[in-house]
Parts: structure tokens; sequence; C-alpha cells
């Protein structure tokens, strides 16, 4: 009887590890399956060993585990950066900009997009790099910038093909209750995040099939999960990871490798400016509609500021983990579908995946903006009723 229960204890431990395990792999999360490995042989062992399974067979057992697992870690040699071509846009500030140096640094001809070519980014780029280094004035919400940005670039490049597109421009325009998010702001959203990237990404297609190269595109988490008052944000790039991702499989036949980077929360762009923080508040009472107002209330919305602005103090400054896996990317002979750049990004990928809605939504808030304030109009239940009895009556009136 107990010989019984054991094995059923043990099929359905092997069938959950070995499912986490697939769905891990599958995601591509770098320190997970490590993790998940170690549990399965351990257990594996602990059972065996209870069943009094020749001790040489165990060996065995965990000599398998490790070669399997040294195979998967070896480290890959990286292809030859030589007379490799990249195009990245978005580098006045942040991943782009930093990228662009490194990138110049490794020795490949970058093509470095910026909104302002007078900008203190495109100077510290022009000072910093090498003179393979093109900056190019693009606008990616501005189709006849993107085309001459392609003109120019095979300008340069002549009969050569172009090896890798690096997708980093984006916005966030606004922050906010999906509710309280203005159209304007999910569509400037959608303008510059999916349509932008998608026109750049088509316009360059022809040269990266050419070279058989790579497109490594920025995204986010918060396009995989719902962040709290990201919508407009997190919807923008859940559009583009799809559109990447049909396109991932599209290009298999072409030998075009397209990888997405999930980065988590970096001080960039103008995450660290206190005054675009209290633009964007300023900008978003003056337009929301009074009933709105009313109903959150503008403590409300006024604590959703400053916890932002807080987050974003709070955020990371080095950004190399999401820069050396832009070069990883663009040169490991056989890149990753999905990569999750910096601390604790993975793991929210990994809590999101395996937990209840109810506990990763909880998770989410804790890990981002926790709200102590509710809106005004949940607050007292029932003098809410009486405010709305109350103006039914000075309606009836
Ligand atoms: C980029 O967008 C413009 C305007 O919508 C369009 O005319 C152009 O064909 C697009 N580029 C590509 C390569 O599709
Ligand atoms: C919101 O209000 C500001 C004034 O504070 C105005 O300049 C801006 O154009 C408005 N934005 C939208 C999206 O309506």
């Amino acid at each position: 009887m107990e010989d019984y229960l054991d094995w059923i204890y043990m099929g359905v431990m092997s069938a959950f590890v070995g499912g986490a395990m697939k769905k891990v792999l599958a995601s591509h999360v770098s320190a997970a399956p490590t993790v998940v490995a170690w549990l399965g042989v351990t257990l594996l062992v602990e059972r065996l060993w209870f069943f009094c399974v020749p001790a040489v067979l165990v060996l065995a057992a965990l000599c398998l585990a490790c070669c399997l697992y040294s195979v998967r870690t070896a480290p890959a040699p990286t292809l030859p950066v030589q007379g490799k071509a990249v195009f990245i846009t978005g580098c006045d500030t942040g991943f782009g900009k930093a990228a662009a140096r490194r990138l110049d640094a490794q020795g490949f001809e970058v093509f470095a997009t910026v909104l302002d070519l007078c900008g203190e980014g495109a100077k510290e780029l022009q000072k910093t790099c090498s003179p393979h280094l093109t900056l190019l004035q693009v606008d990616i919400t501005q189709p006849q910038q993107v085309q001459q940005a392609l003109l120019d670039t095979k300008a340069k490049l002549g009969l050569r093909g172009l090896w890798g597109l690096v997708n980093n421009a984006g916005v966030c325009v606004n922050f906010g209750d999906a509710e309280l998010s203005l159209m304007s702001n999910y569509r400037g959203c959608m303008e510059v995040n999916f349509f932008g990237t998608l026109n750049v990404t088509k316009t360059f297609l022809p040269l990266l099939r050419q070279a058989k190269g790579r497109i490594v595109t920025i995204s986010s988490p918060a396009g995989e999960q719902p962040f709290p008052c990201l919508a407009a944000y997190g919807a923008s790039k859940a559009a583009l990871n799809l559109f990447i991702n049909t396109l991932r499989h599209e290009m298999e036949p072409w030998g075009v490798k397209v990888s997405t980077i999930l980065p988590s929360s970096y001080k960039t762009g103008q995450s660290g400016n206190q005054e675009y923080w209290e633009n964007q508040y300023k900008s978003l009472i003056h337009n929301l509609s009074t009933g709105l107002l009313e109903e959150y209330g503008e403590d409300y919305t006024h604590e959703t500021k400053e916890l932002f602005q807080h987050f974003a103090q709070s955020a990371n400054e080095d950004l190399s983990p999401v820069i050396n896996t832009i070069s990883e990317a663009l040169l490991s002979p056989r890149p990753l579908v999905r990569y999750y750049a910096g601390p604790g990004v993975g793991l929210m990928n990994f809590v999101y995946s395996y937990f209840p809605l109810s506990l990763s939504d909880k998770f989410l808030q804790r890990l981002f903006v926790q709200k102590k304030i509710i809106p005004r109009a949940l607050r007292k239940e029932n003098n809410n009723n009486n405010n709305i009895n109350n103006n039914v009556e000075k309606i009836k009136k």
C-alpha cells in the first residue's frame, strides 16, 4: 500500500517538476532552470534512496544531470564583429546611447538615430565614439524621416546588407489608472512603440534579409503582465511583442534571427527628471473630466504621481545587464527568443507564470506602485450613497 502511494507521489512530483522545467526553459529564464533542475534531482535522489535503488544508479543519474547542465551552460563562442553594421533607434539617452557606445567600441559599424542631432546625447556620442559611428536624425513616427535614414544607411553600406537592427526607441507618454489615462496617451504610446517600430522594422527588413542578420527589440515586462497604471504603455508593448514574435517565425526561412529583450526598471530617458513628472501630472489634472476627478479625487491621482516618481528614482542606474544582452543577441550563434535582463525581472515572470492571478497581481502591486489611498467615491460607501441620493434628489427637484 505504502509503495503504491510513493509511486503516485513520485509521479506527481515528476510531472510537476518536468512541467515547470519545460515552461521555464521555454521562457528562457537564465537562473530558474538551475533551481528547478536541482529541485528535481534532489527529489529524485531522495525517492530513489527510499526505494533502495543501487547507489551506482543514483550516481549515474547525477552524472547525467551534471553533463546535461554543463552542455546547456557552456559559453558559446561569439560571431566575429568584423564588417557588421547595426542600426539603433532612440540613441539620445538611456539604453540606445549606451548600446551605441558599446557596439561602436566592440567594432561594429553603428548607425545611431537621435531625435535631436544637436542634443546632449548626440554630442556625447560624437565625442566618445569612433569615426565609424553615423548619427542620423530620425523621429520614428515620421515615415519620411525613416525613409531618409534608409537612404543614408544604404549610401554608406553600398552593396552590403545590414547585420543588426536594434529597436530601442520607445516612450511612456503618461501613467495612471486605465480609466484616467487619456486617449491621447494610448495613441501616443501606440504611435511610437508600435507603429514607429513597425515602420522602421519593415523599412530595414530587405537589408536585414540580405545579411541574414538580427532584429533585437527592447520591449517591457509591462507588455506581458498587467502592471498597475501602465495600461497604455503595456498595451503598446504587448502589440509590439506579438508583431515581433510573428515576424520571428516568418523570418526563420530567411535566416534572420529575432530576439526580444524585457528589461527590469532602469533610469532612462525622462524618468529621473522631477520637472517631467510635475508637468505630466499637471497636464493630466488639466485634461481629466471633472466627473472623473470628483470620483477618484485629486489626492488619489497625486499619490499615483508620487509613487511613480519615487519608483523612478529607485530604478537601477547601471544599464550594463541590458547592454550586454543586446550585444549577446547580436553576436551569439544561437540567440534566445526572449531575454529577461536585469534584477528581479526573471522572478517576476516566474511568479506570473506559476502562481494564481490573485497572488501575482498582489506581487506586481507590491513590487511596483503600492497605493494606499483609494478612490474618493469608494471611501465611505454610505456617504457616497447619500451623495448619489442627494444628487438624484436635486435632479428631481
Ligand atoms: C512606413 O509608413 C508609411 C506611412 O504609413 C508608409 O507609406 C510606408 O510604406 C511605410 N514603410 C514600409 C516599409 O512599409
Ligand atoms: C492637457 O492640458 C495641457 C495644459 O496643461 C495642454 O497643453 C495639453 O495639450 C493637454 N493634453 C491633451 C492630451 O489634451
